[in-house]
């Protein structure tokens, strides 16, 4: 399972996801740049927003409602459609790799 990182159009970063490692953690842990994970992973921090490319948003699981919470208090714009928290994003059969657009700022 592979995560793709994007800034803009021109830089990206890929890194390769365990089963059941969340999408924050598999970042946090090869450094990727942009994805604090201030909490740990508990939907507390909002530091781990991410912008979700489109044709992967379907294969997503639904938004909590701690993360819809902390996702009106990202320092980054929140999108309606695209905007989630990478912390509670966990790729399984349904969705082996993601594309993600990394916010300018987390804090
Ligand atoms: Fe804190 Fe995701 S790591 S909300």
């Amino acid at each position: 399972q592979k995560a793709t990182f994007h800034y803009g159009d021109t830089s990206a970063e890929v890194v390769e996801v365990e089963a059941d490692v969340s999408l924050m953690r598999a970042a946090v842990t090869k450094g990727v740049a942009g994805i604090v994970g201030e909490c740990g992973g508990q939907a507390m921090c909002a530091t781990c927003h991410v912008y979700v490319r489109e044709q992967y948003l379907d294969a997503l699981p639904a938004i909590g409602d701690d993360e819809d919470e902390m996702l009106d208090c990202t320092v980054s714009p929140r999108d309606p459609a695209r905007s989630r928290l990478a912390c509670q994003l966990i790729l399984g059969p349904d969705l082996d790799a993601i594309e993600v657009d990394v916010p300018e700022r987390q804090v």
